[in-house]
């Protein structure tokens, strides 16, 4: 194996971002979206709702994105989730796909005994397998060009068993996230591919049941040790060191991005 240089690892930079998840508008997708923005990245902004990726799109042109593509995606269907590759690929302007992350995903916050097999099965499906099959589908280009960087968003629920929306079929779905990513890091590794996952909790959008007002805000705030809830553009910004030209030394990490919420 040949030694890599600081300037292998520039490259990323020119190349398009996948972003998952980006609909949303108050979303973490979203808020990654327009951070990398700012950061002059190309991007393919990828979800289920085509009326919210229009948004997306404008806003992250304004916000500074060279170049922008979007496409609808079920993450959960292997031949949706081609179907939109192929078409980011296709893109007449697009670099190729650099990175990939994978917000998009849904919470469940049923009781263990009311869960049905046919509930726990979508959540898996979509959170765990969703980002299995943007994985599998990027990381051949990824290897054929000796650079890529995969992140998905977990949760503190893979650690904690659960969370403030959610309960252990959400747990279970964030924690094959993060084995998932750990044993592609070690299959890629020496490949210029790397893989990272960032678990946050308390990061203020619409996901934990609606907008957090109120006294139920109140509640969210005293149970984060720093005392705020936590901001997209904060999220936004680990992603961009992550799927930047000095995100290259880090593969297979889990990021907590909790406020204090579970140290360690
Ligand atoms: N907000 C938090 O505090 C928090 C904490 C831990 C983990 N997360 C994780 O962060 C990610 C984003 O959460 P958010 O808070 O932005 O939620 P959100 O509900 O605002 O956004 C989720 C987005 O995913 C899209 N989506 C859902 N199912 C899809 C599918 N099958 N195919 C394509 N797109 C689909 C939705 O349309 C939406 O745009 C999720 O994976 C979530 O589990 C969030």
């Amino acid at each position: 194996m040949s030694e890599r240089s600081a300037a292998d690892e520039a490259r990323i930079e020119r190349l398009t971002c996948v972003i998952t998840g980006a609909a949303s508008e108050r979303g973490i997708g979203r808020g990654v979206a327009l951070t990398l923005a700012r950061h002059g990245r190309p991007l393919a902004l990828l979800d289920l709702d085509e009326d919210g990726l229009v948004t997306a799109a404008e806003a992250a042109r304004a916000a500074g994105a060279p170049h922008v593509v979007t496409a609808r995606v079920d993450i959960a269907d292997e031949a949706s989730v081609d179907t939109a590759l192929t078409a980011v690929e296709q893109d007449e302007g697009a670099p190729a796909v650099g990175a990939l992350v994978s917000c998009a995903g849904i919470a469940n916050p049923t009781p263990f005994l009311e869960m049905t097999s046919a509930a726990f099965e979508r959540t898996l499906r979509i959170n765990t397998l969703g980002t299995f099959h943007l994985a599998r589908r990027v990381l051949p280009g990824m290897l054929d060009q000796g650079l890529g960087r995969i992140l998905a968003i977990g949760s503190t629920a893979a650690q904690d068993g659960g969370g403030n929306y959610s309960t252990s079929a959400y747990a279970a779905s964030k924690a094959g996230v993060e084995g998932l990513l750990r044993g592609l890091a070690k299959e890629t590794a020496g490949t210029g591919v790397t893989t990272a996952v960032i678990a946050p909790a308390n990061i203020d959008t619409d996901i934990m049941g609606g907008r957090l007002e109120g006294e139920r805000r109140e509640q969210f705030v005293a149970r984060t040790p720093v005392g705020r809830l936590g901001t997209t553009e904060e999220l936004g910004e680990l992603v961009a060191y992550l799927v930047g030209a000095h995100g290259g030394f880090t593969t297979g990490a889990t990021y907590n991005l909790n406020g204090g919420l579970r140290v360690g």
